[in-house]
């Protein structure tokens, strides 16, 4: 639950990972069959803090897409519920523009990232650059052309034996090695887009050749794969910003959680640079509720009609 001037009253997350770690990954059924246990008992949390009631609310913000059609529809039924019986409008967030908005939960009202700003959108399905020209204003300039660098580092995580999910475990082993291997950097001529495969592909041959002999230095490659995707991600954007003029960049989605990708891009760029709070940066409802509250000012409001979009783009 957020107030209309981003201050977070409730925020609660109800993580899968243990029940995808044990799978090395997300299955969808078992994902969505997760979200229907969950679903409830979540919403009665986020709404039994003191001072908080259903009475309260303005809105329903729902997110409709891009992710796995089974999650979201158990999302969007419960949201269509809700506003039904509480008489709400009901807000259609897209998943991406969300983890954006996660940036105003931290700000003063009428503060935040200067427009024309640049935002690279990095998280377990996406890798993407998009000019936020105002609120609701985007316009996508780049993306990945294979994995999204989030799954980069899960799967690298499964080469090196690190488990689920990759992010984290590559950013603690990494911690306590060297980037002492070189690995490709891809850079794509003429483009803003991203490829991960390559490093991956990268590593992967590297673990295969040393196998047979050594033990494997498990934190240098790991920490030598983490210099690798930070170096991509932020030589991109910064090449982007400076093409585009803009006044800032922000940083959004799992991936920005990563403590090397906030400290290179700080350390690069002229630019401000503006990041959440790493648990901010990670899925969350506040991030979407933060995103509704835009949407309902600006009059976005939906209809019955509103479905789930498992591929929908920003800008
Ligand atoms: O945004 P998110 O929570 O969910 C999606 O929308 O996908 O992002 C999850 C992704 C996962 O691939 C996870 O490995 C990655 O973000 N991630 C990280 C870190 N924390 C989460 N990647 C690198 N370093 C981290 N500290
Ligand atoms: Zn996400």
């Amino acid at each position: 639950m957020v107030e209309e001037e981003g201050r977070i009253l409730s925020n609660v997350v109800a993580s899968q990972v243990e029940l995808h770690a044990r799978y090395g990954g997300i299955v969808p059924e078992v994902a969505s069959r997760q979200h229907l246990l969950s679903i409830v008992p979540v919403l009665e949390r986020a709404m039994a803090g003191p001072g908080l009631d259903w009475q309260d609310l303005d809105g329903v913000a729902v997110t409709v897409g891009p992710g796995l059609p089974g999650s979201l529809l158990v999302g969007l039924n419960v949201a269509k519920a809700i506003a039904l019986a509480r008489n709400l409008p009901l807000l259609g967030v897209n998943h991406l523009e969300g983890h954006i908005y996660a940036h105003w939960l931290e700000v003063e009202e009428g503060g935040g990232a200067p427009f024309p700003c640049l935002c690279l959108v990095v998280s377990g399905g996406h890798s993407e650059l998009v000019l936020m020209r105002g609120h609701g204003q985007f316009q996508s300039l780049g993306r990945t052309r294979d994995d999204a660098s989030g799954e980069a580092f899960d799967k690298a995580a499964r080469i090196l034996g690190l488990g689920y999910p990759g992010g984290p475990a590559i950013q603690a082993a990494a911690g306590k090695g060297k980037a002492s291997f070189r690995l490709p950097r891809a850079w794509l001529k003429d483009s803003h887009d991203f490829s991960f495969s390559g490093v991956k592909t990268a590593l992967w041959r590297l673990v295969e050749e040393i196998k047979g002999g050594d033990p494997l230095p498990v934190f240098d490659l790991a920490a030598s794969f983490q210099e690798a995707v930070v170096d991509a991600l932020v030589a991109n954007t910064l090449e982007t910003a400076r093409e585009y003029q803009v006044e800032g960049i922000l940083l959004a989605g799992g991936v920005a959680a990563n403590s090397r990708l906030r400290e290179v891009m700080g350390e690069r760029s002229i630019l401000p640079v503006l990041i959440p709070s790493p648990a901010l940066c990670t899925d969350n409802a506040a991030m979407i509720a933060a995103c509704g509250c835009y949407h309902l000012r600006a009059g976005g409001v939906a209809g019955w009609d509103l479905d789930v979009d498992s591929g929908l783009r920003l800008g």
